[in-house]
């Protein structure tokens, strides 16, 4: 087994954008293993609480793009459990039914789409670290992943098109790479990394599937043990860096 996977109990676990796509592919993946006490699920509205049958499991409603909302959002988790071990943010953004689309050209940018894409994947992950830090503080081992995208890297940018989620998701890049930074001076054992899983059959990709090679569209529930499975194997020298789905590592 590899030296670096990670053995020791978890105390809390969150997992952002938890209600559908590999988010709640996630918590489904998490709740299969015993190794820790508190699951925070969080998403913008549950309707369905089933999960909340497992006592671990605490659903949290809150739309992460507020400020008030992140604060009492760590209220919340900082009354059930004193430190966080595990943060994954899968909240992210590219297309909206009737509403906005990716831009196959410069002529299709506006500002606001700029904006909205800015503010749900770069806006979110970093404010949702700056509101979790004092979960995260403390000399152990503590994960932070945030799910990004492969066509968010500028070097690996050979097809055009998608303005607004290209630029959100490298600005993510950035922000998660100088988080990375500041909080390796806070907890040396800290790990914060930048997730690309892949095309996941999940509303997000539906409508861009047609010309997905043969074997290359995962399941959400795949891409989440794919996942977890990458984020066991990094130890506190990958912080700051940027993996795919099958632990490779992807430019910036
Ligand atoms: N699927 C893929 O092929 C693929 C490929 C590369 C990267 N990714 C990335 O993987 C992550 C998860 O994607 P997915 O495929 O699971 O997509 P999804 O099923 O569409 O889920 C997106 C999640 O983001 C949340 N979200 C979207 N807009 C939001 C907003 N304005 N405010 C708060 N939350 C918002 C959604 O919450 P609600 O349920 O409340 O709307 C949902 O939990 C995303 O960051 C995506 O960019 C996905």
């Amino acid at each position: 087994m590899d030296s670096n996977v990670r053995h020791e109990r978890l105390r809390g676990v969150l997992i952002a954008g938890a209600s559908r796509g590999i988010g709640r592919a996630l918590v489904d993946s998490l709740l299969q293993r015993d190794d820790f006490d508190c699951l925070f699920a969080v998403a913008r509205s549950w309707d369905d609480r089933t999960l909340s049958a497992d006592p671990r499991v605490q659903l949290i409603e809150s739309d992460l793009t507020a400020d008030s909302a992140r604060d009492s959002l760590a209220q919340t988790v900082s009354e059930r459990c004193d430190q966080l071990d595990l943060v994954i943010n899968t909240v992210g953004f590219l297309h909206e039914p009737g509403g906005q689309q990716p831009e196959k050209s410069l002529r299709q940018l506006n500002m606001a789409a700029l904006q909205h894409s800015f503010a749900v994947n770069a806006g979110v992950p970093i404010l949702l670290a700056q509101a979790l830090l004092p979960l995260l503080r403390g000399h152990r081992h503590c994960v932070f992943a945030s799910l990004s995208a492969r066509v968010g890297s500028i070097g690996d940018n050979h097809l055009g098109g998608w303005y607004a989620y290209r630029a959100s998701k490298a600005a993510q890049n950035m922000l998660m790479r100088t988080f990375a930074i500041e909080w390796r001076r806070l907890n040396r054992e800290s790990i914060c990394v930048l997730l690309h899983p892949g095309t996941t059959d999940t509303g997000l990709s539906a409508p861009f599937q047609t010309n997905v090679p043969e074997g290359k569209l995962f399941t959400a529930r795949f891409v989440a043990d794919r996942l977890l499975a990458v984020i066991d194997e990094r130890s506190p020298a990958d912080s700051g860096n940027f993996y795919a789905w099958d632990g490779q590592a992807i430019p910036w």
